[in-house]
């Protein structure tokens, strides 16, 4: 039987990871077979594309340049670690893949949603995510949160983003939102970790 592949999605700040570690300890403790990972990264060539991406260095980076590392790094990630994880059957959960591409490049960047997506085609090869779970966080509050976790968090090139950029990333996801309605959900971010949680954790026992 082949595996569920479920990515989270949000601007960042929204608490994608806190939500994650919790989705995938409810799951297990449910008996199911779960492996978390990420993007950009996840194995170790994609890890290298992500520090060319993330170098605070590398402020002369053409958008279409960053867009293609992004997409060459997922595809290296897809091959290498989740396609052989759903073919053992295994529920995949990747923070971030091709829709952080769509709201950060295609829509906040400005290189088009449409264009982006084509770029995408070949990286991904038709696969798109069983679910995605948009966790909607005001960018406000997204980056009060990143300032006041900053001791855990090593700040990057693209958290030095005014905060019109993720303004326009979160427009960029309520976008998709609507794009996509049968794939991605919208889930209230702005709650306690166990009420975002369960609400991520039933939308993921809707399609297992
Ligand atoms: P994160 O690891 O904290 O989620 O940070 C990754 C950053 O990279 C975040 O600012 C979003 C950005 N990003 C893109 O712009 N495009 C992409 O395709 C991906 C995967 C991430």
């Amino acid at each position: 039987m082949y595996g569920k592949f479920i990515t989270f999605e949000g601007t960042d700040g929204s608490g994608k990871t806190s939500i994650i570690k919790e989705v995938e300890r409810y799951l297990k403790i449910q008996g199911y077979n779960v492996v978390t990972t990420r993007e950009p990264g996840g194995v170790a060539i994609s890890e290298q594309v992500r520090n060319v991406i993330h170098d605070v260095n590398n402020t002369e980076m053409d958008p279409l340049c960053e867009a293609f590392l992004y997409a060459a790094s997922r595809r290296q990630h897809l091959v290498q670690k989740v396609m052989p994880l759903l073919k053992e059957g295994i529920i995949v959960i990747c923070d971030r893949y091709v829709d952080s591409s769509l709201a950060y490049q295609g829509y906040a960047r400005g290189i088009g949603i449409e264009k982006v997506k084509e770029i995408n085609e070949y990286a991904i090869d038709g696969i798109y995510p069983d679910l995605t779970i948009f966790l909607d966080v005001s960018p406000k509050l997204g980056i009060e949160r990143i300032m006041s976790n900053q001791k855990n968090h090593e700040l990057n090139r693209l958290d030095k983003e005014s905060i019109n950029f993720h303004e326009k990333t979160h427009e960029g996801y309520l976008e998709l939102v609507k794009m996509f309605p049968d794939r991605i959900k919208r889930v209230d971010g702005e709650r306690s970790i166990k009420e975002v949680s369960f609400d991520c954790f039933q939308l993921i026992k809707g399609i297992l």
